[in-house]
């Protein structure tokens, strides 16, 4: 065969239909200059400190690159556990959050099973399902607040083999379910699997962790990229009985947390204070842009998370961020998935108030 006969784009022909028929995740602005205030990715405005840098660097130094990490990070699993008040062998850690979410989908939903989403929702879910080979059950969300529609939810998933997929407190919606629905679900469902990125931003009792040991199978997912600001790391964890983390575990593949991730994650569990410091000003910062957006007649949903959803009057959310976009400010644009709507990730107080500013004068 000569290599001019094959026809150029007969490999994306063999490409699955559900992979072809997926937009590309977030695809940046193909032109214009990078924005001033970046508050479209729900990442922390405050970078690691000096310090912790420092010693990673020094503690990273010091260890034989040349090696695998150890299998399933004993030592940051020890130290997670400890954090969180749960046994080590009820957690494990993977390449960022996103990594263990799909590995459970995969394991629980995968190749024909249902998944059942409440949109607007995170919107890497959909991918994957369709990496997975998930179907999607979806059931909107109701109201002004964008509640979840618990009895819907609770209907398809009984006795159907469907599973729950809850984020909460949700992206982008901000908010959260109560515990009260975490037990419906896990008492009508297989199992239940609750996306807690954002719970170092809520209230003490949005924590679905204290749950594990009433709720035999209940999958709590978590991340060190929003409330410690490590995104760019990649460090996340699952929680869940030991028998269903080891099932989940065949799902993705090991080393997945490298030596660079793991001695920024034990750092940053070593001081604590600092996350909860800084995700107590970002609480109380969203609480002060949200009553600033009400002001502007805007409608907010109520918040736990560390952004924003709110939607112009006029209905033309993509206008409104092409001319936020013009004066240096990314927001997330949510048209695909909730026409008319914006996702504002909290900033620092300067960064709020430069925002609140431009937007009110946009208005
Ligand atoms: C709801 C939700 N879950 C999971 C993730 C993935 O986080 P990571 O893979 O960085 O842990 C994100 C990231 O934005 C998110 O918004």
């Amino acid at each position: 065969v000569s290599v001019r006969a094959i026809p150029a784009d007969s490999a994306l022909a063999a490409v699955r239909p559900e992979i072809r028929a997926l937009a590309t995740y977030a695809a940046p602005a193909a032109s214009g200059p990078a924005p001033i205030l970046k508050l479209d990715f729900n990442e922390s405005p405050f970078d690691v400190p000096e310090e912790i840098k420092g010693v990673v660097l020094a503690r990273l130094a010091e260890r034989r690159w040349s090696l695998y990490p150890e299998r399933r990070n004993p030592r940051l699993v020890e130290a997670l556990a400890a954090r969180l008040g749960v046994s080590p062998s009820e957690l494990a850690v993977g390449n960022g959050s996103g990594e263990l979410i799909l590995a459970a989908v995969s394991v629980f939903a995968g190749q024909g099973g249902t998944l059942v989403l409440a949109p607007p929702t995170f919107s890497l879910y959909r991918q994957m399902a369709a990496i997975s080979g998930a179907r999607l059950s979806l059931v909107p969300r109701l109201g002004p607040d964008l509640a979840v529609d618990e009895e819907e939810v609770l209907a398809r998933v009984a006795g159907t083999g469907a599973i729950p997929l809850v984020c909460s407190p949700n992206n982008p919606t901000g908010g959260v379910v109560s515990r009260e629905l975490v037990r419906r679900l896990a008492a009508a469902a297989s199992v239940v699997l609750l996306d807690q990125a954002y719970v170092d931003f809520a209230a003490e009792e949005d924590d679905a962790l204290p749950l594990l040991p009433e709720l035999p199978n209940l999958v709590v997912f978590r991340t060190l990229s929003k409330a410690y600001a490590a995104a760019g790391f990649r460090i996340g964890y699952v929680a869940a009985r030991a028998g269903l983390l080891a099932e989940i575990e065949k799902a993705y593949l090991p080393y997945s947390v490298d030596h660079a991730a793991e001695e920024l994650a034990l750092a940053l569990l070593e001081r604590p204070e600092i996350s909860r410091r800084l995700c107590a000003l970002l609480a109380s910062e969203r609480e002060r842009v949200a009553a600033r957006l009400r002001q502007l007649s805007l409608a907010v949903p109520p918040s736990r998370s560390n952004f924003l959803f709110f939607a112009p009057r006029d209905g033309d959310g993509r206008a409104l961020h092409a001319r936020l976009l013009a004066r240096g400010i990314a927001v997330r644009e949510l048209h695909a998935t909730h026409p008319g709507h914006l996702r504002v990730t909290v900033g620092s107080p300067e960064q709020n108030d430069l925002f609140l500013a431009v937007l009110a004068e946009e208005l």
